[in-house]
């Protein structure tokens, strides 16, 4: 049995809203569990001249957690180390599906904020961005999704809460494309060769509930079909 009673391959309840903020190119809001997360995405904008200009866009990912998303030490003025790596992860996964040579001499930044966290936000993070990117218009290759595995009590199961992680003896977050290719790819505990094998074909088993949850939040927004390039991917 789960903390929480959720079957091995369960997620916890899941919504995305897009297209909430105003002066943002697009942008997305996703809880998921007790995880609140606002991304916004800006550009792509003309690189500044101090940057020196390239071929392909530049993909900033900034991941920042609120001094009250949650009851543990987070850096409360300037991120701390952990968020340094999340950014610099989520930056990574996105550069491989974000079409970035359509912009050359161009910048483009996705602002991740936590407003609440309770385990698994670069995962929810990861999702929220490629609505937010697909909400600005911005060409991606395809859609991506992620989950966290994780090891609790000699199981593998998915979608860890907070509480499962600081119990379990493994923690792995994946994202990937829905075409099935890994983005990103992480792990904390030790796991068989076999239950990491596991892992990735319960996390490839819900790629759907994804690519739906994604529909249906710009079918809500806009009612009806989104008017850019997109429209073939999602
Ligand atoms: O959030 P994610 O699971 O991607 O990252 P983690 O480093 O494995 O952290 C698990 C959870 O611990 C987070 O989701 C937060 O709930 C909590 N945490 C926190 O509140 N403050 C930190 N500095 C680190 C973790």
């Amino acid at each position: 049995m789960r903390t929480d009673n959720r079957a091995d391959d369960e997620l916890r309840n899941i919504k995305l809203e897009v297209g909430i903020l105003n002066n943002a190119t697009g942008s997305a809001y996703i809880e998921w569990g007790k995880n609140k997360i606002l991304v916004g995405v800006y550009g792509p904008e003309e690189a500044p001249p101090a940057i020196e200009i390239q071929d392909k866009a530049i993909l900033k990912v900034e991941y920042r957690m609120t001094t009250f998303s949650s009851l543990e030490e987070h850096g409360k003025y300037t991120p701390n180390r952990r968020a340094i790596e999340i950014s610099k992860v989520l930056r990574e996964a996105l550069s491989n599906l974000v079409l970035l040579d359509k912009y050359p001499g161009g910048i483009i930044e996705i602002n991740i904020l936590v407003l609440q966290a309770e385990g698994g936000t670069r995962v929810a993070s990861f999702v929220a961005s490629v609505a937010a990117l697909i909400d600005a218009g911005i060409a991606l290759r395809d859609i991506g999704y992620g989950i966290s595995a994780g090891k609790v009590n000699g199981r593998i199961v998915l979608d860890l809460s907070k509480e499962e992680d600081n119990l379990g003896q493994g923690d792995i977050p994946i994202c990937m494309s829905r075409t099935g290719e890994i983005l990103l790819l992480q792990l904390d505990g030790k796991i068989s060769r076999e239950e990491f094998e596991k892992a990735l074909n319960m996390i490839r088993d819900k790629k759907d509930v994804f690519v739906n949850l994604i529909r249906e939040a710009f079918y809500k927004k806009y009612r009806g079909p989104i008017d850019n390039d997109l429209v073939d991917i999602i």
